[in-house]
């Protein structure tokens, strides 16, 4: 069966601005049904993934992804009258009832309606009759059951919210997904979490790994005992309250004002306004949040671990992309192994959905998963690209192909603290790059941490950069399970103590590195790279951040990476086969 998953909501961006056209540009996210991508499905096996605001540049989209669509569909040599099943990552019209907002609004935003319509405006035929709504949390639990490979497996989704709900526990098993618990959006964790990433004047549902970033330099003991006030975990029935005050998830569009006036007044604390110079509070506010989230998830893990008896744990939803509280859950005593969705957020839905209507066709994925899936590019297009950039002479370039001399010269590059843009094969699914659009420098280079951020991605300095790693080296300079999270940078692990000055530029503040493990049957390139690393470095690892700059998705194509390796201070790119530099 020839399934088209996608994920977002085509007008609900539109009309979030509409409605709201003073919002503050932290706010802007405060609406659902971003991240819209597409994935493809033909009997059971992913075929191609990829979110919209790749092709489009514009970062977190939500508008219809007609553009990953039709990439999908040419990666497959299919029309869209091919398609059987589409797959919306998303069932308000189930909900209906709940919502308070006029029928039209719930229809022009909320209502599959919503995407069919859109869908037939892009030229497409008998949508309704192929179209297929699959609940939220559904979708983000089968992303990631049915990519594990495991047979059986505890599920937990947490997010911002779905259609009604904000954390759902499943236990699967075969084909089926059975809903065990489910948390209403008042209890939201994952709400909690953005709402005071917003109270520290970052951006809502965008900046929380930043406060995750920023609670490493904390000390959350000042702010523990309130936080512990608001948020609580039950431990008769396996569930998270969160003790918001009425009305205090009001105007949420206008940046939850009653929120932070209740966090204001419960802290003690005034919220940060984005400009303002980040101070120790802040810090300590964000370590007492890290450190709350974190144990609520631990022990309500724990307690559907030990209900349903089961070792194998798989993971979905944006609170999943928080890599320190996941390292704390991998390392659960009855965890014997952990599947974290790549694509955890809600571009992953897309996957999801399609997945999900695919095993109930009987159709599983008989293969592992690779989160590589989105476009590559022949070296004759590269080739083409490179002659247009460089015809004004600001690029030079040549040819060496994917022999042992390229690797070889990319790692003397990164040995002599230079900093290399890397760009092989399938761009990534899922917000982390992984070995194909990446940018790297040496683990333990001069002010390398200073110098990425300030030079090459334009971010705050005190944000940590993550290393990837050959997976022979990964325990010398490693604590870790090495539990499939690490694959796809998706849990922290310690640095070891007699190993930190090797990897001194990917050390975090509190000892810990978000792992990226590397072995050659899940990126070949990437682990030809690092051995040569290991042969002129003494350990196969690097500093491994996105190919992008701050505000820009990851890069996906040629013409986009020669432009942005053009415009900031990267030393050489290497592409396909192809090295090129600035003369
Ligand atoms: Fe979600």
């Amino acid at each position: 069966m020839i399934i088209l998953g996608i994920s977002g909501l085509p007008n609900s961006q539109r009309a979030h601005r509409a409605a709201h056209p003073q919002a503050l540009e932290i706010d802007e996210r405060i609406c659902q049904g971003l991240d819209s991508a597409a994935c493809l499905i033909i009997d059971g096996k992913v075929i191609a993934a990829a979110a919209e605001e790749r092709f489009t540049g514009d970062k977190g989209t939500g508008e219809l992804p007609l553009h990953a669509i039709d990439y999908c569909l040419r990666t497959a040599h299919l029309q869209p009258g091919d398609v059987q099943v589409i797959a919306h990552g998303f069932d308000y019209d189930r909900y209906r009832r709940f919502f308070t907002q006029s029928a039209e609004s719930f229809d022009e935003v909320l209502s599959a309606k919503s995407v069919i319509k859109a869908l037939e405006q892009a030229g497409w035929e008998d949508v309704a009759p192929r179209f297929k709504a699959v609940d939220h949390h559904i979708a983000h639990a089968a992303s990631a059951y049915f990519t594990s490979g495991y047979e059986r497996a505890l599920c937990i989704v947490s997010d911002g919210m779905g259609e009604v709900e904000s954390l759902t526990v499943f236990q699967a098993q075969g084909r089926t997904l059975k809903k065990l618990h489910g948390q209403p959006i008042k209890n939201s964790l994952g709400l909690l979490y953005s709402i005071c990433t917003r109270f520290l004047g970052f951006a809502f549902n965008s900046d929380e790994y930043k406060v995750m970033g920023l609670a490493a330099y904390g000390n959350g003991t000042a702010y523990l005992e309130a936080f512990n006030q608001l948020a609580q975990f039950d431990a008769n029935t396996g569930s998270i309250n969160i003790r918001w005050p009425a009305q205090a998830l009001s105007r949420a569009e206008e940046g939850y004002p009653a929120a932070m006036e209740f966090l204001a007044t419960l802290f003690n604390l005034a919220p940060r306004a984005s400009d303002e110079a980040l101070g120790d509070r802040h810090a300590d506010f964000a370590a007492a949040l890290q450190t709350v989230f974190t144990s609520l998830l631990e022990s309500l893990v724990a307690f559907w671990l030990e209900r349903t008896g089961e070792t194998s744990l798989c993971l979905a939803g944006g609170s999943f992309l928080n890599c320190k509280a996941n390292e704390r859950l991998c390392n659960l005593p009855s965890v014997e192994r952990a599947f974290v969705q790549p694509a955890s957020g809600d571009d992953g839905t897309a996957l999801g959905a399609a997945l999900y209507l695919a095993a109930q066709q009987g159709e599983l994925m008989d293969s592992g998963f690779s989160p590589y899936l989105g476009p590559e590019y022949s070296v004759e297009h590269i080739r083409r690209q490179l002659d247009e950039a460089a015809a004004d002479g600001s690029l030079k370039w040549r040819y060496e192909g994917l022999t042992d001399e390229y690797f070889a010269r990319a790692a003397q590059d990164i040995a002599e603290d230079k900093i290399i843009a890397w760009f092989h094969g399938r761009m990534e699914f899922g917000p982390r790059a992984l070995g194909n659009r990446s940018i790297l420098g040496r683990a333990n280079g001069h002010e390398i941490k200073a110098r990425i951020n300030g030079l090459v991605k334009f971010r705050e300095p005190f944000r940590p950069f993550a290393p990837a790693v050959l997976d022979i080296d990964c325990d010398q300079l490693f604590e870790s399970k090495k539990l499939q999270p690490t694959r796809y940078m998706l849990c922290t692990a310690r640095v070891r103590e007699d190993a930190m000055a090797a990897v001194s530029g990917v050390a975090h503040a509190d000892g810990s590195a978000r792992i990226q493990v590397v072995s050659q049957d899940v990126n070949e390139n990437f682990w030809r790279l690092l051995t040569q690393v290991r042969k002129v470095c003494g350990h196969g690892c690097s500093i491994n951040t996105s190919f992008n700059v701050k505000g820009q998705p990851l890069i996906m194509s040629p013409d986009v990476a020669l432009a942005t390796f053009r415009s900031i201070a990267l030393d050489t790119l290497y592409m396909e086969g192809f090295i090129v530099w600035k003369p």
